[in-house]
C-alpha cells in the first residue's frame, strides 16, 4: 500500500472544497468563531484572533548550540530540587518505563535547579502529569518566562495562540453536544495524528509543556508512545538499517489546511526537512526512532515503492504496540493539568473520543522549546574524532522554518 503524507489529501480539489465549506460553515476554528467563543470561555486571554498585519512578521531561531546548552545536563540525577526534602509529593508511574503522574509539587515555583532537575525528569521518564497547578492563573507573560529558561521558544506559523503572545500555541475544540460526531467522523474514522512536535523544523522541539484550560470531565486524553523503547525492540540488524536512513519531514499540508480555513502565516514557508530515522539523545545518550507520523513526507534517497514499504512497516511497528504506550489524562477543567513531554523520545496524539457527548471547550496552550538539531551519534566515536575532528552525525535539513503539529481542529491534529 502506498504510504500518504499526513494531510495530503488536502491537494484533491473534491477534499479542499469539503474543508473550505466547513470553514465557512463555522464547523472549524476561524477568526470569527474566535471573537465569539471569546465571551464565553474561562481563559480568553488563551485565544487570540490571527492579525492580517502578522502575516510573515515572525522567523523562528536557530539553536545552534542546543545540545551543548540543554538543561538536562544541570539537572541532578537524584532530582532533590523537583522534590525537595520536606515536601509534601507523590509520583505514580503510568508504566515502569515510561511517564509518571506527580501530585505535591508546583511547576510555577521551580527555581533554577529545580527546572533543570525538571529536564532530566523528562529526559528519563519521557514525560510528567502535573496536577493542582497554578500555571494557568499566572498569565502568559509568565509562561513565556518560565519556558525560556529551557532553551528559545517557538513560535507556530499557523496555529491560534494567546492573544498578542504568538510563543503560546494553543489548542482548541469549541464545546457542543453530540452533533458533532457526525461532522467530526463524516469522512474518516478517526482523528488522531501522532507526532512529535514540530518536527518539520530544522530545529524541532525538546520539551512542549501542556497546559489545560479547560478540559471535558473525561475524554480528550493525549496518548503517548515511547520512541526508545521503539528502537530497541528492532533486532540489531534492522536498528543498523535504519540508522542509516534520513527522513523527510514537511509542514506544507498543514500549512496549505491552515490557509484553506483562512489562517495567517506568522511564519511563512514550506519545509521540506530531513532529520535523521534514529537520533541520540544529547544528553542521555539514548536512541530513539524519531517517527513523528504526522509529518513525515518520505525516505530520502531511496525509491518511492521503498520509500512506502519502509514507512508503512514504521508505522505499524511503532503505533500498533500498546506496551510501549501510555494515556496521560487530563481530567477536567478543575484538576488544572500541566503534562510536559521530550518530544525528541516520544511522539503523542490528541483523543477525539468525546464527540458524541455534550461538553465544554477543550482548551489548552503549549510552550514549546526548540531542540537541538537531531543527529545521530557514531556508534565509533573515538575514530570519528580522529578523522574529523567532530563526532556528531549528520548534516542535515535545510529550510528555516520551524512549527508543530496541529490545525486546530482539522485533519491534523493536537496535543
Ligand atoms: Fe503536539
Amino acid at each position: 500500500m502506498s504510504y500518504r503524507p499526513l494531510g495530503s489529501e488536502v491537494t484533491d480539489p473534491l477534499i479542499r472544497s469539503k474543508i473550505a465549506a466547513l470553514s465557512l460553515n463555522g464547523s472549524l476554528l476561524t477568526n470569527d468563531a474566535v471573537a465569539k467563543f471569546q465571551k464565553t470561555i474561562k481563559y480568553p486571554e488563551y485565544l487570540g484572533a490571527f492579525e492580517s498585519e502578522e502575516e510573515g512578521k515572525y522567523n523562528n531561531f536557530k539553536n545552534v548550540d542546543g545540545a551543548k546548552n540543554d538543561k538536562g545536563h544541570l539537572g541532578d540525577k537524584s532530582f532533590k530540587h523537583l522534590f525537595p526534602e520536606g515536601t509534601k509529593y507523590s509520583t505514580e508511574d503510568l508504566s515502569p518505563n515510561f511517564g509518571t503522574e506527580i501530585t505535591g509539587i508546583q511547576l510555577s515555583e521551580l527555581d533554577e535547579a529545580g527546572k533543570n532537575d525538571l529536564a532530566l525528569y523528562l529526559e528519563t521518564r519521557g514525560l510528567a502529569i502535573f496536577r493542582d497547578q497554578d500555571f494557568r492563573d499566572k498569565g502568559p507573560a509568565f509562561a513565556k518566562q518560565f519556558g525560556e529558561h529551557f532553551g528559545p521558544l517557538h513560535i507556530h506559523p499557523v496555529s491560534f495562540s494567546a492573544d498578542k503572545h504568538p510563543e503560546l500555541l494553543v489548542t482548541f475544540r469549541p464545546p457542543g453536544d453530540e452533533t458533532r460526531y457526525e461532522k467530526g467522523f463524516a469522512g474518516k474514522t478517526g482523528a488522531f495524528a501522532w507526532h512529535s512536535d514540530i518536527s518539520f523544523e530544522e530545529y524541532p522541539a525538546s520539551f512542549s509543556f501542556f497546559v489545560a484550560l479547560e478540559a471535558p470531565k473525561s475524554g480528550g486524553d493525549t496518548v503517548f508512545i515511547d520512541l526508545r523503547e521503539a528502537y530497541r525492540r528492532l533486532s540489531p540488524t534492522l536498528q543498523k538499517f535504519f540508522e542509516g536512513l534520513t527522513v523527510i519531514h514537511t509542514n506544507y499540508y498543514q500549512n496549505q489546511l491552515a490557509s484553506l480555513n483562512g489562517n495567517t502565516a506568522r511564519v511563512k514557508g514550506d519545509y521540506f526537512t530531513e532529520h535523521p530515522l534514529v537520533r541520540t539523545h544529547p544528553v542521555t545518550g539514548e536512541k530513539s526512532l524519531y517517527f513523528s507520523r504526522a509529518f513525515i513526507h518520505s525516505i530520502k534517497g531511496v525509491k518511492a515503492e521503498e520509500s512506502s514499504f519502509i514507512l508503512n512497516f514504521l508505522e505499524q511497528h511503532v503505533t500498533s504496540n500498546p506496551e510501549i504506550q501510555v494515556r496521560a489524562q487530563h481530567k477536567g477543567t478543575d484538576a488544572r493539568t500541566v503534562i510536559a513531554w521530550d518530544n525528541r523520545l516520544a511522539v503523542h496524539t490528541a483523543i477525539a473520543d468525546f464527540l458524541q457527548h455534550a461538553t465544554g471547550p477543550r482548551h489548552h496552550f503549549r510552550i514549546t522549546v526548540l531542540g537541538e538539531k537531531p543527529y545521530l551519534e557514531e556508534e565509533n566515536k573515538e575514530e570519528e574524532v580522529a578523522v574529523n575532528g567532530h563526532s556528531n552525525g549528520h548534516s542535515n535539513g535545510h529550510s528555516n522554518g520551524h512549527s508543530n503539529g496541529q490545525a486546530q481542529n482539522g485533519a491534523l491534529n493536537g496535543n
